[in-house]
């Protein structure tokens, strides 16, 4: 197996072919925009790397990474959309560049070419894709309308969070990964495994997401600092901090998440504080472990090389210590 920037840099040159110039450029310039616009493309790195680790050519599993990060994009000019953000990977977001439609439509478009990608594989291979992307694809969108939904509730609990970010973020990791053992042909058993190891890793993955959103750097986070805060997403931040607080505190705190001010400035220092003075900062680093750890528990039970063990442990940790 390979190192991690090996297979960033054969996937960025299979996505090179894919985001070729095509008509209506108005439709496509968007689509390739967010495309080529960078991320860390976690995602299709799994789905290789998995492949490699049950010892298939990584090749194969080209298509297969591409629709997942397709499918990622799409999720994001959409969602982009639906929490009003106006920064993606330090750019202007897609309905910002162009308008709401474009946004719309060129969205459309590309969870289509994600889904068409499939059309590579044999009828068997193409099955078992094609089940397991509509899957995973329904409950992205369950994730996000809860995601949507909890804004405006105030009696969120930490148990309807976590099932929430199983679905709008850790069921498409753990998919990645599955679609690499998938193309790899190996059997279900493995594949579950693999799929338990990246739903977990993606759960941490959200909490670290939620948790830079609020403290990371704008200079170097490439989204909107403090955009959750500003949306009231219900996030791990807050739900602890509500939980940690003494009545008149918590009172505070959701008045805070009733109001949507014209200069959120105020708004996002208040709540950054109250989840540091409140210890929910420190619980949320702690649930990052503890979901990374769960991941780690699930390698065990993996019938693959020890090699193969160690690159895996060694992704999830820098993936807790990331910064963007
Ligand atoms: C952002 O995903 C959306 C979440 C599920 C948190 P990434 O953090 O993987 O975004 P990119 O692709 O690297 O920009
Ligand atoms: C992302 O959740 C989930 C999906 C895109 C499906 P967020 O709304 O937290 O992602 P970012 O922070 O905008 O990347
Ligand atoms: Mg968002
Ligand atoms: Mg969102
Ligand atoms: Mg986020």
């Amino acid at each position: 197996m390979q190192q991690v920037a090996f297979y960033q840099e054969i996937f960025v040159s299979y996505l090179k072919i894919f985001t070729r110039d095509r008509e209506p450029t108005s439709l496509y310039h968007p689509i390739n925009y967010i495309l080529k616009l960078g991320g860390k493309r976690l995602r299709p790195v799994l789905t290789l790397m998995t492949a490699e680790i049950f010892n298939c050519d990584y090749e194969k599993a080209l298509d297969a990474a591409l629709s997942i990060e397709v499918f990622h994009n799409f999720s994001l000019v959409h969602d982009d959309i639906m929490d009003d953000a106006p920064l993606r990977r330090g750019k202007e977001t897609v309905h910002e560049k162009w308008d709401l439609n474009t946004g719309i439509l060129s969205g459309d478009a590309m969870l289509i070419l994600a889904y068409q990608l499939f059309e590579n594989y044999n009828p068997v291979t193409f099955q078992a894709l094609a089940r397991l992307f509509s899957k995973t694809a329904l409950e992205v969108c369950e994730g996000q309308q809860f995601d949507i939904d909890f804004e405006t509730r105030d009696d969120v609990t930490i148990p309807e969070y976590l099932k929430m970010i199983e679905y709008k973020t850790a069921v498409l990791i753990g998919a990645a990964m599955k679609m690499g053992a998938i193309v790899a042909n190996v059997a279900a058993e493995d594949q579950d495994l693999i799929y338990e190891f990246g739903k977990n890793l993606g759960i941490a993955f959200q909490l670290q997401d939620d948790y830079l959103d609020a403290f990371g750097d704008p200079k170097t986070f490439g989204k909107q600092v403090g955009g959750d805060i500003i949306e009231n997403k219900k996030t791990y931040l807050y739900l602890k901090a509500v939980e940690f607080s003494a009545q008149e505190e918590e009172t505070e705190l959701k008045h805070l998440y009733s109001l949507n001010p014209k200069d959120h400035s105020e708004k996002i220092n208040t709540a950054k504080q109250i989840f540091l003075a409140s210890g929910s900062a420190e619980a949320t680093k702690k649930e990052i472990q503890n979901y990374t750890s769960m991941a780690f528990q699930v390698l065990n039970k993996l019938n693959i090389s020890q090699e193969s063990k160690e690159a895996l442990r060694s992704f999830g940790e820098q993936l807790m210590n990331r910064n963007v």
